[in-house]
């Protein structure tokens, strides 16, 4: 006698929608969703109820020959009966081997149990595949790259804090970073992230927090990073002294000018190449750390062993002090109006210059005229405050746009930096012709939008902490390093 199982008349439609909605094959065998469902309820510690009623003959909606479920003297499938038989006959501690009825009624109530977990965790909308690897093989759905192991107290406290905001995710993987827990989040739905960004606030309250969480971008299939701060005093900085070890690594040889920013959030440094930033913006509220994150840029220039002249601007005299002395620039540092504005009056005339150099060696940069001989250095010039400069000397932001519009080909970059990041100081002239941002802690979202074209900004953590956009890439969080007059001092 042929054996058979059943899927219910009740879940046919469930299961129609899993097969044009989950597995995208509306024309999919219904043993393969059977052979799921099964799986799925084998993951579950506890039998399934002995009262799970078989479906009557009236109620059963589909019916499934063991030949297809199994593979059962199929002449086409593979056949798994005795591997369906081995994993049931150690899961209910029965041989099943003997006893074909039996094993036919633990396969029906399985596949009854198994549609009703798919139904019930399962959500319409959501990609079936990713959910069915995360459910089959939660230890290999944590990605091994995200790091160590779950900080049990702190998951437990942000799973708290999102059920209480009505944010259903699981917490995958945590590890800490110099400054931040990081905590990789799956999200149940579409609709928690929504719910998420919405009520960020609340889970911040939940978490006791007096400061700022940040969410990263989505990283893929329903999930998301969660940047949980911690108390100032388990914070660790890098110093200035790890810059030289970094930008001098193997892989940054092929930059034109290595820049060590900081670390990331997981504290592997950061390292651009000012050739693909091309020009900097670098604003946030005062003490946020500009000038330390400008000095951290400057000593990179001073230690990548590259030829780079520096063109600094210092109209508060007091950041750039310590770099009188320095052997690679290229003007003395001009603290003076009258100075700031004769310096790049010589920019443009050397921009100019160098834009003949190229054309008569038919180069298209500064990298093609050196390869030709032109033995050109790179010129950094760098700003701190550039709201000073321009409401003492109005007339020196058409020169700033002309560099910053035409200086590039040329080798020569702007690093800008100012605490005052509204409109009038970063013009949409300006704007448009700096491609690479660096946001500290400002106060306001918009601040952050006009900064960076996006938020986020408004919830660092001051210090140092950054978000660092370079030229048509995704917003990176970044600590900086600590920079002291010392070390400033004993590097000229
Ligand atoms: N990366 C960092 N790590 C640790 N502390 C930092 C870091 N960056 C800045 N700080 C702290 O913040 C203080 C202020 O930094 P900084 O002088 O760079 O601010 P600023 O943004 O230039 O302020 P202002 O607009 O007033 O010039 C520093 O003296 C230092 O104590
Ligand atoms: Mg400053």
């Amino acid at each position: 006698m042929a054996f058979k199982v059943y899927i219910p008349a009740s879940d046919m439609a469930f299961v129609e929608a899993l097969k044009t909605n989950g597995l995208g094959v509306p024309k999919a065998f219904h043993w393969i969703v059977a052979r799921l469902a099964i799986a799925r309820s084998l993951q579950l510690p506890q039998f399934p109820a002995e009262d799970l009623a078989k479906p009557t003959v009236q109620e059963s909606g589909r019916e499934i020959h063991m030949e297809q479920l199994t593979g059962e003297n199929s002449p086409v499938l593979d056949d798994y009966t005795d591997q369906f038989r081995l994993m049931l006959s150690m899961y209910h501690g029965e041989d099943l081997f003997k006893d074909r009825d039996r094993f036919a009624a633990l396969l029906q109530k399985h596949l009854q149990r198994g549609i009703g977990e798919i139904r019930t965790s399962w959500h319409a909308g959501n990609d079936f595949h990713d959910w069915l690897y995360h459910e089959m093989f939660p230890e290999r759905a944590a990605p091994a790259e995200a790091g160590g192991p779950i900080d049990k107290e702190g998951s437990n406290r942000v799973r708290r804090a999102l059920a209480e905001a009505g944010v259903s995710a699981a917490v995958e993987s945590a590890r800490e970073g110099p400054r931040l827990t990081l905590y990789d989040l799956r999200l149940s739905s579409a609709d928690d992230l929504i719910r998420l960004r919405r009520d960020l606030e609340k889970v911040q309250f939940e978490l006791g927090l007096g400061k700022a969480l940040m969410l990263t971008n989505p990283m893929g299939e329903r999930r998301i990073g969660l940047h949980v701060p911690r108390p100032d005093a388990t914070w660790w900085t890098p110093p200035a002294s790890k810059i030289p070890e970094w930008v001098r690594e193997d892989r940054f040889r092929d930059m034109a000018v290595p820049l060590c920013a900081g670390v990331d959030v997981g504290g592997d440094e950061v390292v651009f190449d000012l050739r693909d930033a091309v020009h900097l913006f670098v604003a946030g509220t005062t003490g946020s750390g500009k000038s330390v994150c400008l000095h951290s840029l400057l000593l990179s220039m001073l230690a990548g062993g590259r030829d780079v002249q520096l063109c600094l601007i210092d109209p508060k005299e007091v950041e750039f002090a310590a770099y009188k002395a320095c052997q690679s620039l290229w003007r003395p540092v001009a603290t003076e109006i009258a100075q700031a504005a004769e310096m790049l009056g010589d920019l443009i005339g050397e921009m100019d210059a160098r834009q003949k150099i190229l054309s008569e060696l038919g180069a298209q940069n500064i990298d093609e005229a050196n390869a030709k001989g032109a033995g050109l250095p790179r010129i950094v010039l760098v700003v701190d405050e550039l709201a000073d400069l321009l409401m003492q000397r109005p007339d020196s932001e058409d020169s700033i746009v002309r560099l910053a519009q035409k200086a590039r080909a040329t080798g020569i970059h702007l690093v800008l930096a100012t605490q005052r990041p509204g409109s009038d100081i970063f013009s949409g002239q300006l704007r448009s012709n700096i491609p690479s941002r660096i946001a500290l802690s400002v106060r306001t979202a918009q601040e952050s939008r006009i900064i960076l074209d996006e938020t986020g900004a408004e919830r660092l953590l001051g210090k140092g902490d950054m978000l660092v956009r370079l030229a048509a890439q995704d917003a990176k969080r970044v600590h900086g390093l600590r920079v002291e007059a010392g070390d400033l001092r004993s590097w000229m």
